[in-house]
């Protein structure tokens, strides 16, 4: 036998030495929740170790993590029910506590590196992305909204904004609202290729934001976000994304579409995330918790492969904990 790859994985230095992917903190987007109140840290109850925090207890968490060599964080509000409407208008209200929080912690700890979503859901009483007028959601009107949240949220201090919400059209409209009103260095992650996935319910258990029937529109997001069946249809997504002016592109969820990663990282020079969704965290969550999986080895090897298919950055729920592991606390 002249070929024994064996050899190359004989020792656990010849292991080291050969590896190809490595994950480290600093690759890591760690998503954070939130709610209006004081003192407030929340369980939600569908992922285990993750909170909905009230300001005060944020800043605490957003310093703790800074310590363990997380940059950023991605910022989700819970509103609550009486707040919202058919408009979302709380989204671009400069007082609401969102921007609010944002504005203190920007002035607090202007280290930390803010993402926020843009997209109507955690606003809007119909839960969804959009705007639903006549029975559709409405694609350029929600523009319109869109615009003015990122202005808000540019103004509160935000660094990348991260639009989720999938209307055609959204990152050119958002970086010329950005342009004109003066934040030219506001960055823009777009949710590139986003899947209509099942992945997302814990998330929206965390935010209150399923997406409700409303006006004869069902209950899911099929119209706006993409089919899961399709992978060339990412590629579509992906063009126009780059053409209207994005810094970065992502796909999500991450682990049951490593293909479609893999896919934008062949095709594009832009650097390419993966959101490590709420659904597959919970998974291994669960299982760890009946003693099927051991935990903290399923989390490493799952970070690895989403690296390893060709995302550069990884939003993902186990930021902290892999974080704590690195820095060996
Ligand atoms: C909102 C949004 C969602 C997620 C991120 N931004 C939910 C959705 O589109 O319904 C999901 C994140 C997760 O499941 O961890 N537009």
């Amino acid at each position: 036998m002249l070929r024994r790859p064996r050899r190359n994985r004989k020792s656990a230095a010849i292991r080291a030495m050969l590896e190809e992917t490595q994950v480290q903190t600093r690759h890591l987007i760690y998503p954070l929740f939130m709610i209006e109140g004081r003192n407030q840290k929340v369980e939600v109850a569908s992922m285990p170790g993750q909170y909905r925090f009230s300001t005060d207890l944020l800043l605490k968490e957003i310093e703790e993590c800074l310590r363990l060599g997380i940059t950023t964080f991605d910022l989700f509000p819970a509103i609550a029910d009486a707040k919202k409407d058919k408009e979302a208008s709380l989204s671009y209200n400069p007082d609401n506590f969102y921007l609010q929080a944002i504005r203190q912690l920007k002035r607090e700890l202007p280290e930390a590196c803010i993402m926020s979503d843009v997209a109507l859901d955690p606003y809007n009483s119909d839960g969804h992305d959009g705007l639903v007028r006549g029975g559709k959601i409405v694609n350029d009107e929600t523009l319109e909204v869109l615009g003015k949240m990122a202005v808000a949220q540019a103004e509160a201090g935000v660094d990348i904004l991260g639009p989720s919400d999938m209307m055609d059209g959204r990152v050119e409209y958002l970086r010329n609202a950005l342009d004109e009103a003066g934040y030219t260095e506001v960055s823009i992650m777009s949710y590139t290729a986003k899947y209509a996935s099942a992945f997302y319910s814990p998330f929206r258990d965390a935010l209150d934001s399923a997406p409700r029937s409303a006006e004869g529109i069902p209950g899911d997001k099929k119209t706006y976000q993409m089919n899961p069946a399709n992978q060339r249809e990412a590629l579509i997504e992906a063009d126009l994304d780059v053409a209207e002016g994005a810094d970065m592109l992502m796909v999500k969820p991450a682990l049951f579409y490593l293909d479609v990663i893999k896919l934008l990282k062949d095709h594009y020079d832009l650097p390419i995330a993966a959101y490590n969704v709420s659904g597959e965290y919970a998974m291994v969550k669960a299982a760890a918790r009946q003693g099927w999986l051991n935990e903290e080895a399923v989390m490493k090897e799952s970070l690895l492969s989403i690296k390893r298919a060709g995302a550069d950055i990884i939003l993902t729920y186990f930021a902290k904990e892999f974080a704590r592991l690195q820095a060996g606390r």
